[in-house]
């Protein structure tokens, strides 16, 4: 099966994101997977221009740049993982200038209803595509990553493909700079590898895998300051 990640975050493989994708995509491979990698910060890709002229003619994008490249991989993937810090509450810039050049040409200049809502329906496309988000913020509770799922329900809602699921670390600068949480970074690097495994070889996570990579590292009071 045909995977491709890309990280958005301006630390890359060093980050806080890469600390949960990476071994979320070893455990991909470890289940047979083949998995292309990006990192955005060392990729050259404009924003969109906005002119529909790929939509309009049926033609690849007319800027020329490194998305030239990634699209054919794109196209052949089964699986897409986005991973991104949590940027104000959503995703990063560079995410979303990526996933706005990845649409708009593959989809049809005419609009039809998809249950109940107005679409773009996609000329280019795979039949069992599939989306997962990676995700680290600072902020303690989950919730913090609501908004940026429904984003990603809703992308996938337009790019017609099934979301999987999401792999979400909060309160993440602990990860790095916490000594005595090592025990439990190394409960959530495991959990993080076995949800990779667990997506190839049964196309679904376990909720107590995923609960896992979420568990909170430290008391909360030892992380947030109480404002009276
Ligand atoms: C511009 C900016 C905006 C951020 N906004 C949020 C936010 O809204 N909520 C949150 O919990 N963390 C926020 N953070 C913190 C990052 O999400 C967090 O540090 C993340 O783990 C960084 O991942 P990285 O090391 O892979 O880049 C923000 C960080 C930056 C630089």
């Amino acid at each position: 099966m045909k995977v491709v990640s890309i990280n958005s975050s301006p630390l890359g493989d060093k980050g806080h994101t890469a600390m949960i994708l990476t071994p979320f995509l070893e455990g991909m491979k470890d289940a047979g997977a083949e998995v292309i990698h990006y990192l955005t910060k060392d990729l050259k890709i404009n924003p969109c221009c906005g002119q529909f002229t790929c939509s309009i003619k049926n033609i690849d994008c007319i800027q020329k740049d490194d998305m030239n490249e990634i699209h054919p991989h794109l196209l052949e993937a089964e699986i897409w993982v986005f991973a991104t810090p949590l940027y104000i509450s959503g995703m990063s810039g560079p995410m979303k200038i990526f996933i706005d050049r990845m649409l708009i040409p593959w989809g049809d200049t005419y609009v039809v209803f998809k249950d109940g809502r107005s679409h773009h329906p996609m000329r280019k496309k795979h039949e069992n595509g599939k989306v997962i988000l990676v995700s680290s913020c600072a902020y303690w509770e989950l919730e913090n990553f609501d908004l940026l799922i429904e984003h990603m329900k809703e992308f996938c809602f337009h790019a017609e493909r099934d979301f999987l699921g999401s792999i979400l670390r909060p309160h993440s600068p602990i990860m790095k700079f916490m000594q005595d949480a090592k025990e439990k970074l190394e409960e959530i690097k495991n959990a993080t590898y076995n949800a990779g495994k667990q997506v190839i070889e049964n196309g679904k996570f376990k909720s107590e895998t995923l609960k896992k990579v979420s568990q909170p590292l430290i008391p909360m009071e030892n992380y947030v300051r109480k404002v009276e």
